[in-house]
């Protein structure tokens, strides 16, 4: 039987993901272990994992590196690997959001100030309302851009709602609800077929039980 190469996000939601794997049959005990190793394997059950940054893992999938692996559905609408979306996993669930100051009043007649990591999902929104937006890109503490006056709104990624009260923000629109998703590798999908549809079953079995 080929190996499987699975990319799974390195953090807590990539350890909820590879829990799920496990529960799946695609266990790799060694995965478990205390050490700061990246790759772990399991012959005799045809896997190989590798704990990838989370923004990574659509371009491990996209150039054949993995053939498959879980990205947020955030990480596929802002850059659009060239990838199947196989299974949303129902896990890491948020969802895309604009926020800004309590305080804040939108005006029409200006350009709106939007400071996001998500320059395409913003884009994509505020061309659906035709309005008119200057994009500020940031990598991090987006919240920090309304506050200091770099920006009027933020578009980012909302879960407990906790950044944006701690930070006297509020959510102002939904743009999408974000989970993540089972990617594949489109010649992976071709080459190792039984393999990957195999894991994709036995997935989307497990996701099913678990939302009953
Ligand atoms: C995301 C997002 C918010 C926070 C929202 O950041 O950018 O800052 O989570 O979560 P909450 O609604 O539960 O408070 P992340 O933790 O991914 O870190 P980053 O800013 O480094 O991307």
């Amino acid at each position: 039987m080929e190996m499987l190469n699975i990319a799974l996000p390195k953090g807590r939601l990539g350890e909820q993901v590879y829990r799920l794997f496990e529960a799946a049959g695609y266990e790799c005990p060694s995965i478990r272990g205390e050490n700061r190793r990246l790759i772990f394997e399991n012959e005799e059950r045809g896997v190989r994992y590798f704990w990838v940054k989370p923004s990574d893992v659509a371009i491990y999938v996209e150039r054949g590196a993995a053939d498959v692996g879980v990205a947020g559905k955030d990480i596929l609408l802002e850059y659009q690997p060239d990838v199947y979306e196989l299974l949303d996993l129902g896990m890491g669930r948020c969802r895309m959001c604009v926020a800004a100051k309590k305080t804040f009043r939108d005006s029409m007649d200006r350009t709106l100030r939007v400071a996001t990591k998500f320059p395409r999902i913003a884009k994509a929104y505020y061309s659906s309302l035709s309005r008119e937006i200057d994009i500020i890109k940031l990598h991090g503490s987006i919240e920090l851009a309304p506050i200091l006056g770099l920006s009027d709104v933020i578009v980012d990624i909302v879960e407990t709602g906790k950044t944006l009260l701690e930070n006297d923000l509020e959510p102002k629109d939904t743009i999408v609800p974000i989970s993540a998703r089972l990617i594949a590798n489109k010649v992976s999908y071709k080459f190792k077929y039984e393999e990957v549809t195999a894991l994709c079953r036995c997935l989307d079995g497990l996701c099913r039980e678990q939302d009953q």
